[in-house]
């Protein structure tokens, strides 16, 4: 008598797989990582974050260490963290750190990103960094596991147990963990003013909501992917924060539907990547930041004018994009540095159909582990 079919199938809850019930579920993924952190005068409650203000104001560098899409919602991390805390900050991949015999000392802070808590590279890291005096703190969704209990501090992420290879709702709550750590250490330092703060922090709360109204619209994407499966290669541009969405869009790509696929920095086209643009490849290109925006619209019409088909993401209200691009998908209005939370969901979603256009296994990819637990 086997069951093991019947479980899985009540566990995915009428989805068809794991990964689109965990790419619904971002809405309440957000609002269960951010409202027991947020009292009702915006004040930030960190509970497993031991960092007082002496200890911040010791702080030099930030270094953040993690690997696949981790390190996706790292780069944001370091943005947001340089933003609002004015502290420099260093991104790495986990592999990468170890050997390049990084210069860390105890005035830096290193933080762990880390789904699983258990990633072997971003664990060793960890152990390299705190053997050389940084303080350590990791974001993680594991409670208990091996690089939340060798942390200093530990913020974890609400996500609930994501169980698709490929991560979406970790991404999208570990991009909340990284704001409300740099909001809380700008306003202990007082590099941020109680006016963008609460701006922040009132916009941080509106996004479970716009996730939802984001999702109720997938149509439009799932048609898209259903035209564009059969791409050989696609590329995903984007300036500043759009260029590390386009890092993680591309990623979600490749893993579940074997596609080659590449993310760059927008700017960087005319050094090389546009040679590739020949009549009908694939460009996705994210145009969500209102001071890079005229900038994108550019990149857009270079990379047509070379016969790419090209998918933009946009601001709602942001039309010109029309004008520019072949099809334009909206994301709900929010201020510029947390748009992450929302252009990452269309991408997340064009991957999946495409993945299903494909007929792959879009919860256990080939070659493709949920962690990764050996060098
Ligand atoms: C594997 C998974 C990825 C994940 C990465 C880091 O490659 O397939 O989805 O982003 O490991 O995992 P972690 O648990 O450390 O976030």
């Amino acid at each position: 008598f086997e069951v093991t079919w019947d479980i899985e199938a009540a566990e995915k809850g009428g989805y068809e797989y794991f990964m689109l019930k965990e790419i619904y579920e971002q809405p309440k993924a957000i609002k269960e990582t951010l409202s027991p952190r947020v009292d009702k005068e915006n004040h930030i409650v960190l509970d497993d974050i031991k960092l007082t203000k002496e200890d911040l104001e010791k702080i030099n560098k930030v270094m953040i260490v993690a690997c696949g899409t981790a390190y996706h919602a790292g780069l944001v991390g370091r943005y947001a963290i340089e933003k609002f805390a004015k502290i420099p900050v260093e991104t790495d991949v986990a592999s990468e750190f170890r050997y390049r015999d990084p210069f860390v000392d105890e005035n830096t802070l290193f933080i762990a990103i880390s789904q699983s808590g258990e990633t072997a590279d971003t664990l060793a890291a960890l152990r390299e960094a705190k053997a050389k005096g940084a303080r350590v703190m990791a974001v993680t969704n594991v409670v208990g596991s091996r690089i939340s209990r060798e942390a200093d501090d530990v913020f974890y992420t609400w996500a609930g147990p994501e169980i698709a290879v490929a991560s979406t709702k970790a991404y999208t709550t570990q991009l909340i963990a990284m704001y409300l750590i740099a909001l809380n250490m700008g306003i202990k330092k007082g590099t941020i003013s109680k006016e963008k703060y609460n701006t922040v922090l009132n916009e941080l709360k509106a996004l479970p909501q716009k996730a939802e109204k984001l999702l109720e619209n997938k149509q439009l994407i799932q048609e898209l992917a259903d035209k564009q499966f059969n791409n050989q290669n696609v590329f995903y541009i984007g300036r500043g924060i759009d260029d590390h969405v386009g890092r993680e869009g591309s990623l979600k790509l490749k893993e579940i539907s074997y596609i080659h696929s590449e993310a760059i920095a927008a700017g960087e086209l005319k050094h090389g990547t546009i040679a590739l643009i020949e009549e009908g490849t694939l460009v996705v290109a994210l145009a969500t930041q209102d001071h890079l925006y005229d900038k994108m619209l550019s990149n857009i019409q270079e990379v047509r004018a070379r016969g790419a088909y090209v998918i933009a993401v946009a601001k709602e209200g942001n039309e010109e994009a029309e004008k520019a691009a072949d099809v334009v998908i909206y994301i709900p209005d929010t201020i510029d540095e947390l748009t992450p939370v929302l252009s990452v969901i269309p991408l997340q979603v064009f991957a999946y159909y495409v993945a299903v256009a494909r007929g792959t296994d879009v919860d256990k990819p080939k070659n493709l582990a949920k962690s990764v637990t050996v060098e």
